[in-house]
């Protein structure tokens, strides 16, 4: 397998050839220092600071209420541990509004938190606001398919692009992302043929949560393989502490599960 050599610091470019040849890239949350140290022993090449820390370590109800104080500080815990693992940050709802908004916000994510790319969630709306923060020097992963930050007013917490013109919509706003620069792309609850075809369209990786085997990579909550469900557990979730007994074993589980595509199975994913 040609994947990162397991020691040296994971860069774009060794994702990208990661997706040239065909190895699995293994992603999961981290929020916190010691689980830094855990996930990359255990082989996890890329984390999100994801804005899912409101509901899994603050108790809210959804990423709505989360700060960008909030991020800055789980962020730099997570980088002050690192070594190796690529770290992607969340900017947090409402803090990309406007391209000088996001710029300002993105720095400090970088500065402050150690990030080296910013996530931010939708598609062709925001590829302006992409665009000044790539031409900044910002690396930036997109998101699309279901976006939490904005579910509450758009439907809830549910499957999208399964009729055609929805799926045509998610395939033109990951396609709109990769020429405004972003670098990844997660694509959050989409059928797996749909998460095919955008996937085979792409240049850059994509990294899928219940979005079906073939996507570049996958990403789950760290939690929630963890079997510390705060809310429903969704299809395409799997407890890997169940079946391992320890937290390290569990996480060296799923790498190994995402690495020869045996995560996700059948029973995981959208049709
Ligand atoms: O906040 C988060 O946990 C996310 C996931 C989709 C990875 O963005």
């Amino acid at each position: 397998m040609t994947d990162t050599d397991g020691t040296a610091p994971v860069t774009l470019a060794a994702l990208r050839a990661m997706k040239r040849q065909g190895d699995k890239i293994a992603c999961l949350t981290c929020y916190d220092a010691s689980f830094t140290s855990v996930l990359e022993n255990a082989g996890v090449e890329v984390f999100i600071i994801g804005d899912s820390l409101g509901m899994v370590i603050m108790g809210h109800e959804s990423t709505a209420s989360v700060t960008m104080d909030d991020m800055v500080h789980h962020a730099a815990s997570v980088a002050r541990a690192g070594k190796r693992a690529w770290r992607i940050v969340d900017l947090p709802y409402r803090s990309y509004e406007t391209p000088a908004q996001a710029l300002a916000n993105a720095q400090r994510l970088v500065q402050e938190g150690g990030a080296h790319m910013v996530k931010l969630e939708g598609g062709t709306a925001r590829a302006d606001i992409v665009a000044h923060l790539v031409q900044q020097g910002i690396p930036v992963c997109g998101h699309v398919g279901l976006l939490p930050q904005t579910a509450a007013q758009t439907g809830g917490y549910k499957v999208q692009g399964r009729d055609a013109a929805a799926a045509r919509a998610i395939t033109d706003d990951a396609l709109a992302l990769q020429s405004a620069g972003v670098e990844l792309l997660v694509m959050e609850c989409i059928p797996a043929t749909l998460a095919h075809t955008i996937t085979a369209q792409l240049a850059i990786p994509t990294i899928g949560i219940g979005a079906g085997p073939d996507c570049d990579g996958q990403v789950l909550v760290l939690y929630d393989i963890l079997g510390i469900a705060s809310q429903k557990k969704p299809r395409f979730v799997k407890d890997y502490l169940a079946e391992t007994g320890s937290v390290a074993a569990a996480v060296r589980a799923y790498v190994g599960e995402v690495k020869v595509g045996h995560y996700p199975a059948a029973e995981h994913v959208y049709n």
